[in-house]
């Protein structure tokens, strides 16, 4: 009996992967419908959990649509490129981001969405099975070709003086087939980066939910977000 027990937990430690051991450890939120709004918010590298600039998101729900207010603190450069729009490679610069999958489970494909501190978005469906964008696997996206009339917004303010920028994003739930947002699980990360442009193109990254290396595709290390 007690041989069987040692053996049984031998044999859970070795199944156990990766994704086991990190789920417990990850972030949770519940977001309320609006005009109620939680916070989230984050301030340290990716990998290296070292101090990063502030950087937060307001989440609340209505009966078809996510809204995200993000708040970038302490920026110093407003980097970005004017010569890019819709889709481009805003990420090459500075954008805060979020991932967003309807369920539970560590997902293969994901909303990513950008902006940057010139209110241009980048949105697309992530294809990437391997879960951690492996080097042998595909990892493909598609992008959301007219956001406007799709009816993903943003508009954006900057401060400056105050050296923030704030993006408030709609995002409707249609797009993950959500009719009755209340009590719905949805795994999602968040994430920033910084680029100035006597550094261009090494870039600061920060993150909610810390994977444990410079990739933001790696989804389980995505939290747990639930719709009160
Ligand atoms: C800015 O973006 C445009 C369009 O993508 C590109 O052609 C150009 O090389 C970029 N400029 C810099 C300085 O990287
Ligand atoms: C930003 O883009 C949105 C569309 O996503 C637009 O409605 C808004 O006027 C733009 N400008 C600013 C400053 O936010």
């Amino acid at each position: 009996m007690q041989l069987f027990s040692i053996l049984a937990c031998l044999t859970a430690v070795v199944l156990a992967s990766p994704a086991d051991k990190t789920s417990s450890k990850l972030p949770r939120v519940d977001v309320p419908r609006c005009p109620r709004t939680e916070k989230i918010s984050y301030s340290q590298t990716i990998p290296d959990k070292k101090p990063f600039p502030r950087t937060a998101v307001e989440l609340c729900w209505d009966k078809s649509t996510l809204h995200l207010a993000f708040s970038a603190f302490e920026e110093k450069h407003f980097h970005f490129n004017a010569s890019q729009g819709t889709n481009d490679d805003i990420w090459e610069y500075s954008v805060m981001e979020a991932f967003i999958h309807h369920g539970t489970n560590d997902p293969q494909t994901y909303l990513e969405f950008e902006v940057n501190p010139n209110n241009v978005t980048y949105q697309a469906f992530i294809y990437n099975p391997s879960k951690v964008r492996a080097p042998d696997a595909p990892f493909d996206h598609f992008f959301v070709s007219d956001p406007l009339t799709d009816g993903i917004t943003a508009t954006t303010k900057l401060n400056r003086r105050r050296q923030t920028w704030v993006s408030k994003v709609q995002i409707p739930l249609g797009l993950f087939n959500v009719d009755e947002p209340r009590g719905t699980r949805w795994r999602m990360n968040f994430f920033r980066t910084i680029t100035s442009p006597s550094t261009f193109p090494d870039q600061e990254l920060g993150g909610w939910s810390s994977p444990d290396e410079a990739s933001f595709h790696k989804t389980p290390f995505f939290g747990h977000v639930r719709f009160v």
